[in-house]
């Protein structure tokens, strides 16, 4: 038998996990018992550990404070009916990490420690998965620059963390999204298809202002005539047409390459739908709004699942859609739901035991 990983741990000394209720818990606010950590000092990771969850001492000159360089993944673990976990497709966003390692100019973190590290962190503390629908153990990976210095340049030290955090449903009621006309997300040769710390802070500002209108996240479009489709928040779209499913394609380098996007489109190749990545513009969609074709328009990410879009608002033309109509939207959830949560077989290999 192959040796796993060891990696030591230092275990809490009473869980706190009795004073939580994990029904309904709000997403992000509230982690698990322990953490892991590790260092990259001198060309090496070095120091990897998993330890109580606890604050970080870090220096005001640290770099990332200064320059950004950080950049994060988000994963879900699931348990089944037998009380077993899974963690849902981590080696795709192993890989997708460290893509954005070196977009960033940090070094790639190894499997032993990115995997093999969230695997034992999340069997330490398993009992926090919430066993229920809709219900899951957030993973986030992540990784900064922690050179004590202010100078441009890239870091020589980083550090890599995982902590969890057990979720509920993300975004819960149908969505109104505003699309963007004045500020972009992402330009080709940016950094749009990395999961890059500054991205989502970049974001707050334009997010906010939609939500002074009354929308509940933006649909960001192409930097040259704000009429190419990009993602809608921390979002990907997709759009029903007819029997066809159609999501913005990869190729400008300007959207992420969601985990959750991939398993959409071969849930909705399963179900019998034609899947179509390929530039969307907001022209194309109007028109087939107009013409009753637009059926369907929903979200997805890892933290978001499936989340069903509700309007639509481009200038002044309002695109309205009746969710409790969503037939596709529903049967892929169902279908994504039942693989996670262990009421499906896994025929695509997308489960990873832990
Ligand atoms: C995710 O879906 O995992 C995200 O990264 C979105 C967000 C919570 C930042």
């Amino acid at each position: 038998m192959v040796e796993a990983y060891s990696i030591p741990v230092t275990k809490v000394e009473r869980s706190r996990l009795p004073e939580i209720t994990l029904k309904d818990i709000p997403f992000g606010r509230t982690f698990t018992d322990h953490m892991l950590e590790a260092d990259y000092i001198n060309g090496e990771w070095k120091n990897v550990e998993i330890k109580p969850y606890q604050p970080l001492m870090v220096s005001p000159s640290l770099a990332a404070l200064h320059y950004g360089q950080s950049i994060f993944e988000g994963i879900k673990a699931y348990k089944n009916e037998a009380g077993e976990a899974f963690i849902f497709r981590p080696y795709d966003n192993y890989k997708r990490f460290n893509l954005s390692a070196a977009r960033m100019e940090m070094p790639t973190v190894p499997e032993d420690i990115f995997i093999e590290g969230m695997r034992q962190l999340i069997a330490l503390d398993s009992n926090w998965i919430p066993a229920m629908h809709d219900h899951s153990l957030y993973i986030r990976p992540f990784m900064f620059s922690s050179d004590e210095m202010i100078g441009v340049r890239p870091s020589e030290n980083y550090k890599f963390m995982i902590i969890l955090a057990p979720t509920g449903p993300y975004y819960s009621t149908p969505m109104r999204i505003k699309v963007e006309e004045t500020y972009t997300r992402a330009a080709p040769g940016g950094v749009g298809q990395a999961k890059a710390a500054g991205n989502y802070g970049s974001a707050m500002y334009v997010t906010a202002q939609a939500k002074k209108q009354g929308f509940d996240q933006v649909l960001w479009t192409d930097v040259y005539e704000h009429k190419y489709v990009q993602e809608a928040g921390t979002m990907n779209v997709f759009f029903v047409i007819g029997d066809t499913a159609v999501t913005p394609d990869l190729t400008p380098g300007t959207i992420l390459a969601g985990v959750t996007r991939d398993s959409v489109m071969t849930i909705l190749e399963e179900m019998g739908l034609k899947v179509e990545e390929r530039p969307v513009s907001i022209d194309m969609l109007i028109e087939a709004y107009k013409a009753g074709e637009l059926r369907e328009v929903f979200g997805t990410g890892t933290a978001a699942t499936v989340s069903l879009i509700r309007e639509l608002k481009y200038k002044d033309f309002a695109m309205s859609f009746d969710t409790q109509k969503f037939t596709v939207t529903a049967e892929i959830k169902n279908r994504l739901d039942a693989i996670r949560e262990g009421h499906a077989p896994d025929k695509y290999g997308w489960m990873v035991s832990v």
